[in-house]
């Protein structure tokens, strides 16, 4: 099966939604060279390696680089790539060298076309030095020679993992080259990805838009007798149509007792009259995702019981939101909404966490720190009460600010009553 694949940015591989007439949002060219600039100072003098990661040969899944590699590069289509950050090169030109695989025109029969090394590939990729994958261990040498001190960049791997990419690549090199130590810096990226710009919020923004409108056909076509997979399929064709090309995860489309089940993926049940389906799902958009819940009555109207715990979620996630201020701690955060539900005696019905930062990954990179302004997080409560058939999630993408809480998908409906009104429309 071939794959068109070219160097390229995942911006311009868009094409304009059906969201109104201004061109969408994108991260320019310049952003990720400011990235990288903010990268080589942070790194005071040593050396940082971040690695795009590996394809699987077999094909069954599409490449995803990993997020580190696309947040400094853009560059999502380049299996096997690095990019080595060496603040002290005497040439500017230097600080910063991508290095690609060698092309391999028998590969490119299956997989597509990619650039030689010239100024065409330099200049879509905005880096001036770009090596293939070969001249790595050299230009790797001659950077620590001159650093000493080698610094993971790469998120630490836990002791029941392989070790990350660039720490078993330093240990060899620090064995080659006396003196030169490594220094963990993992943090770095982690910290920054987590303080979204302008352009990275309006991304997310845009993806939350694009989830609207999966979410509003959602309300409009939902019936008793439809099944799971129906109300996907159509929450799915909504992104689609809106310019979307990938989904920030699988949808859980779960009607009944399936509302209750946290990560539910089967879809594939008649979802009953007078029982509730919990829907989470999210679009992406240039790289960036949306992660939104709600749930709703297949009939129509929430009955009593179903509305309690309706309105008992959506107090536990309004103070939620309302705790989400720079400075505040995820844990802060979460304790604000967990305890309306504990408060209403439902507290082991509400067993994950309140939410997580929203990005490049669904579940984006999380620094060790307080939440920054500019940070997007989820804020998820939810009640599941399998022996009644309920379950009850509510998921919105907040932005924090020093002003307050920006909640990106407050347009798609939320309370019991726009709900009701929705669908009965
Ligand atoms: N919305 C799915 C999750 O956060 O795991
Ligand atoms: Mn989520």
């Amino acid at each position: 099966m071939a794959r068109t694949k070219t160097v390229r940015r995942t911006a311009r591989t868009q094409k304009p939604g059906a969201l109104g007439s201004e061109a969408p949002p994108t991260i320019d060219a310049r952003e990720f060279a400011q990235r990288r600039d903010r990268v080589l100072k942070a790194l005071d003098g040593s050396v940082g390696l971040v690695l795009a990661g590996d394809a699987d040969p077999n094909l069954h899944h599409p490449f995803q680089a990993h997020a580190h590699f696309h947040y400094l590069t853009g560059m999502s289509d380049e299996p096997g790539a690095a990019l080595l950050l060496d603040p002290r090169n005497p040439n500017p030109a230097r600080r910063v060298q991508l290095f690609l695989r060698p092309l391999n025109p028998e590969r490119e029969k299956w997989d597509g076309f990619r650039h030689e090394i010239g100024s065409e590939l330099r200049e879509r990729a905005g880096i001036a030095t770009i090596f293939r994958s070969n001249m790595l261990s050299m230009q790797l040498l001659d950077a620590a020679r001159r650093a000493r001190a080698l610094s993971l960049l790469m998120p630490l791997a836990t002791h029941t993992s392989p070790v990350s990419g660039d720490l078993e690549i330093f240990r060899r090199v620090c064995e080659r080259v006396p003196g030169c130590g490594i220094v963990d810096r993992s943090q770095l990226l982690a910290t920054m990805r987590a303080r979204k710009s302008d352009a990275e919020v309006a991304c997310i923004e845009h993806a939350g838009r694009i989830t609207g409108l999966g979410f509003h056909v959602a309300m409009a076509t939902l019936r008793p007798g439809m099944n799971e997979f129906d109300l996907q399929r159509n929450v799915e064709e909504a992104y689609r149509e809106g310019g979307a090309r990938d989904l920030a995860f699988r949808t859980i489309a779960g009607g009944g007792f399936n509302s209750t089940v946290l990560h539910y993926h089967a879809n594939d049940q008649p979802l009953e009259a007078g029982e509730l389906v919990c829907l989470d799902s999210g679009a992406k958009w240039c790289g960036y995702s949306a992660d939104v819940t709600r749930t709703l009555p297949v009939s129509g109207r929430f009955d009593a019981r179903q509305r309690e715990i309706y309105e008992l979620v959506l107090r536990a996630q309004e103070a939620a939101i309302r705790a989400c201020r720079p400075g505040r701690r995820l844990h802060e955060i979460d304790e604000a909404g967990r305890d309306v539900i504990r408060k209403a005696g439902f507290v082991d019905a509400f067993p994950h966490g309140m939410g997580h930062h929203l990005g490049l990954e669904t579940h984006d990179a999380t620094p060790d720190e307080p939440v920054a302004e500019g940070a997007v997080i989820t804020i998820e409560p939810g009640i599941y009460l399998p022996l009644e058939r309920i379950g009850i999630r509510i998921e919105d993408d907040v932005l924090v600010t020093k002003r307050g809480p920006r909640v990106l998908t407050s347009h798609i409906p939320k309370s019991v009553s726009d709900i009701e009104r929705l669908m009965r429309r």
